[in-house]
C-alpha cells in the first residue's frame, strides 16, 4: 500500500501542477525553493511573488482580446486593479508595469493615486474608477484630482447625495458612473445589495439628476456581483439584468459608452480548481453583443476590476508545526507557529479555503489531523480543504520539523488582519519577504517587514507613549 504523502497526493490531483512541483521530497512554487526561504528567513514569514501578479494582468488582456476578435467586438477592453485586495507600493508597481487602472474605494485610496502620479508610475490619462460610499474626504480628493485636471477620474454614483456633494467641489464638468445594486443570491441573508441604486431606479435617477446638468455627463454603467463571475443561471441572468438596465439608460442617455462588470475572477483555492476563463470571457462579451445587437445600440467599452485574481495568486504563508495534541482518539491537533484568525483572517470570517500543502518531508506517511492556531480563540483553526472534509499531512514527528504552507493568499488577508496592527492574544505578525525575477530569471529575495516585536506592541497599546 502507497502510504507517503507524495503517493495521496499524486494519486487524488493531477500533479506536479505548473507553479507546484517538488524537488527531491520538497515543494517548489513558481521555481521558489520554499525550505530554502525557510531556512535563510525563519517561519512563520508571509511572502509575495511579484512576478505572478504581472503574469495573470496579462492573462487577462489575452482572455478579452481573444474575445473581442472572436466575436468582431467593436468595444474597447480596460483592465482596472482594485485597489482594497492589496494596496501595498510593491502590488501597485508590478501591476502598474502592464498599462493598466485603477478602481478604488475610499479617501486615501487617491492619496495613494497621487503618490503614483508622481511617481511616474500612474499615467496622467488612466482611468481611477472610484467606486464606494463617498463621505466628506473621498468627495473632496475626487474633487481635487479631477481639478487638477485627471479628467479620466470617473466617480461611480453610489447613493442619490453623491452628484450634488461632487458638484460642489469640482470646478468643471465630469464624467460620473452609476452603479447598479445587484440582487443577491437566492440564499443569501438579504436581496439587494446596499451598494448601489437598484435596478428600478436608474432611469428614473438618470433624467431626474443627469439628464439636465450641464455639469455631469454620464459615461459607465457599473455592475459588481458579491459571488463573483460564474458560470450560474444566477450570473448570467444578473447580467443580462444589467444589459437591459444598460439599454433602456443608452435609448436616453447616448453619452453613456462603457460597462463596468466589476472583480471577481475566482483563483485557484485547491489543487482540484477547474474554471474556464477564456470561455467565461468569450460568453460574457458575446452576452453584451447578442443583448446590443437585439437592441440596435452600440456595444459598450468593457471594464473590470479585478482584485483578487490580479494579487491574491502572488501570495503566500508558511508555517511551522510547532507541536501535535492529541485531544481524543480521532483529533490529533497540530499547533502552527501562529495565528490563522490573524494571518489568514478569511479563513476564520468566511471559511475561505486556500491551497495548504506541507513544504517539505513529502516521502513521509501521513496522517489525518487539525490545524490549530496559537491565539485562545477556539475558532483559531483549520480543518479542511475545498474539496474534503478533511487535512491530511505528513505525520508529525518531534525530532523532524514540519513547514506547511498556504498559497494564493495574497488579497485582502493584509488589510483585514491590520498589517502592523494590534493582534489577537499579541500573537506577532510575521515577517513578509518580497520575492522577484531578474531579467535572467533569476530569483531574489528581500525582507519588505520584520515580524513584529514586544516594543511595536506595547508602542501601540500606549505603555511608552508618555516616556
Ligand atoms: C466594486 C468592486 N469592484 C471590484 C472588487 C474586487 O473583487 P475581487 O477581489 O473579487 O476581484 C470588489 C470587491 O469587493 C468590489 O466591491
Amino acid at each position: 500500500m502507497n502510504t507517503k504523502y507524495r503517493d495521496l497526493i499524486e494519486q487524488t490531483f493531477y500533479f506536479p501542477q505548473e507553479e507546484f512541483k517538488l524537488e527531491d521530497n520538497e515543494l517548489q512554487f513558481h521555481g521558489i525553493d520554499l525550505m530554502k526561504l525557510v531556512e535563510q528567513y525563519g517561519a512563520p514569514l508571509k511572502f509575495t511573488y511579484l512576478p505572478k501578479i504581472s503574469e495573470n494582468i496579462n492573462r487577462a488582456k489575452e482572455w478579452f482580446k481573444n474575445a473581442i476578435k472572436e466575436h468582431d467586438y467593436k468595444g474597447k477592453y480596460n483592465y482596472c486593479y482594485c485597489t482594497k485586495s492589496s494596496h501595498f507600493e510593491h502590488v501597485l508597481n508590478e501591476a502598474l508595469n502592464n498599462d493598466i487602472h485603477i478602481e478604488t474605494s475610499s479617501a486615501f485610496d487617491i492619496n495613494i493615486v497621487q503618490k503614483l502620479k508622481k511617481s511616474g508610475k500612474l499615467h496622467k490619462d488612466a482611468y481611477v474608477i472610484c467606486n464606494g460610499f463617498k463621505r466628506d474626504q473621498y468627495i473632496s480628493n475626487i474633487a481635487d484630482l479631477l481639478n487638477e485636471g485627471h479628467k479620466n477620474c470617473i466617480p461611480i454614483i453610489d447613493n442619490y447625495e453623491e452628484i450634488d456633494l461632487l458638484s460642489e467641489q469640482i470646478d468643471d464638468p465630469y464624467k460620473i458612473g452609476i452603479r447598479i445594486a445587484s440582487e443577491e443570491e437566492p440564499k443569501f441573508e438579504f436581496y439587494t445589495s446596499r451598494l448601489g441604486i437598484g435596478y428600478k431606479n436608474i432611469v428614473p435617477f438618470f433624467n431626474k439628476k443627469v439628464k439636465d446638468n450641464p455639469q455631469v455627463e454620464l459615461k459607465m454603467l457599473h455592475f459588481f456581483i458579491n459571488t463573483g463571475i460564474r458560470d450560474t443561471a444566477y450570473y448570467w441572468n444578473e447580467l443580462n439584468k444589467c444589459l437591459k438596465v444598460y439599454i433602456d439608460l443608452k435609448k436616453v442617455c447616448p453619452s453613456l459608452d462603457s460597462l463596468n462588470i466589476g472583480g471577481g475572477f475566482p483563483i485557484k483555492n485547491s489543487l482540484a480548481f477547474e474554471y474556464d476563463y477564456q470561455y467565461m470571457v468569450s460568453e460574457i462579451v458575446n452576452q453584451i453583443k447578442l443583448t446590443c445587437e437585439e437592441y440596435e445600440v452600440e456595444v459598450p467599452n468593457i471594464f473590470t476590476e479585478f482584485g483578487s485574481f490580479t494579487v491574491g495568486e502572488s501570495g503566500g504563508a508558511i508555517y511551522e508545526i510547532l507541536y501535535q495534541k492529541q485531544q481524543n482518539d480521532r483529533e490529533k491537533w497540530n499547533m502552527i507557529n501562529s495565528s490563522f484568525i490573524t494571518t489568514l483572517p478569511d479563513t476564520w470570517a468566511i471559511s475561505k479555503k486556500f491551497v495548504m500543502l506541507p513544504i517539505n518531508r513529502w516521502n513521509d506517511e501521513y496522517e489525518r489531523i487539525l490545524l490549530g492556531g496559537l491565539t485562545c480563540d477556539s475558532d483559531d483553526y483549520y480543518n479542511s480543504e475545498q474539496n474534503t472534509n478533511a487535512i491530511y499531512l505528513p505525520k508529525y514527528k518531534k525530532e523532524k520539523p514540519l513547514f506547511i504552507g498556504f498559497f494564493n493568499t495574497g488579497a485582502y488577508q493584509e488589510s483585514i488582519g491590520g498589517f502592523g496592527g494590534l493582534q489577537h492574544c499579541l500573537i506577532p505578525q510575521p515577517k513578509h519577504i518580497l520575492i522577484d525575477k531578474e531579467k535572467d530569471g533569476t530569483l531574489t529575495t528581500k525582507v519588505f517587514s520584520e515580524q513584529q516585536n514586544a516594543e511595536d506592541l506595547l508602542h501601540i497599546l500606549g505603555y511608552d507613549r508618555n516616556k
